[in-house]
């Protein structure tokens, strides 16, 4: 049985104080949720303290939106991984579609992200997705296996066993066009797949494999309900409290796969 994960991943959005009352809100409306999904906010690195401090006996967990690959040193404007854990978050989002569009982060670059989080013991959730261009060209599987088999690079089966996947097909994010439930599940089962073919078909069957892009409270439920996707990744809908809360309940009532 795999547990449902909602995630949002904030991206640039929030200060401080508009963080805290994000948080605020968030806990006033889920404090009748028991516990039965995972939630996971991702404000920005500097919202991560006071988001940790506001959450703190709350069943929210903290992730960030990003993080070196390296250790520490002179890295200007970098983030690395102790930093994170030290601050108390237990997940990271490697690989964004806008940090390989906009930063140019490649499959070879998120795997070795992806080694150090894991080393670390964050847990990665690694972004995943097609271009439009991509799609109406007919090559969707061919990426998809490409980026699979790149990000999941020499990682042992126990390594993969504790990442988390999301298919984020790019023309979806950000655009009020979502995979009708139908087409991401499709390729949920293509992700699977992959994972059988090169781990094992029990690992295919625990992996958490989210959907992320133009999810909001109206079609969360169809795309929650499907056999194959096991939760969100939640951008713009993920900003306001309603509409975050709504997706979360979605995750509570969906069915288990
Ligand atoms: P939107 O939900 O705003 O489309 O963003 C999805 C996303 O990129 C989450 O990482």
């Amino acid at each position: 049985m795999r547990r449902k994960v909602i995630a949002g991943n904030w991206k640039m959005n929030k200060d401080i104080h508009e963080t805290a009352n994000l948080i605020v809100e968030l806990m006033d409306r889920m404090k009748d949720f028991k516990n039965q999904v995972d939630v996971i906010i991702c404000p920005p690195y500097t919202s991560l303290v006071v988001a940790k401090s506001l959450i703190k006996d709350f069943p929210i967990k903290l992730g960030a939106q990003n993080m070196s690959q390296y250790d520490d040193g002179a890295y200007t404007g970098e983030i690395s991984v102790t930093m994170l854990t030290a601050i108390g978050c237990q997940y990271v989002i490697l690989g964004h579609s806008e940090r390989r569009q906009y930063f140019k982060e490649t499959d070879d670059l998120i795997n070795s992200k992806v080694k150090k989080a894991l080393s670390a013991g964050l847990t990665p959730i690694v972004c995943i997705g097609e271009t439009l261009e991509e799609r109406e060209a007919g090559v969707t599987d061919k990426i998809i296996t490409t980026q699979i088999k790149g990000v999941l690079r020499e990682l042992s089966s126990s390594e993969v066993e504790k990442i988390i996947i999301a298919y984020e097909p790019v023309w979806a994010i950000g655009t009020g066009k979502n995979a009708t439930p139908e087409q991401a599940n499709q390729v949920h089962k293509l992700i699977r797949k992959l994972i059988g073919q090169l781990y094992s078909w029990a690992l295919a069957e625990k992996i958490l494999i989210q959907y992320g892009g133009s999810m909001n409270a109206e079609n969360a439920a169809s795309l929650l309900s499907q056999s194959d996707i096991d939760g969100g990744l939640i951008g713009g809908a993920s900003l306001k409290s309603d509409a975050f809360v709504t997706i979360i309940q979605a995750g509570v009532e969906s069915p288990t796969h």
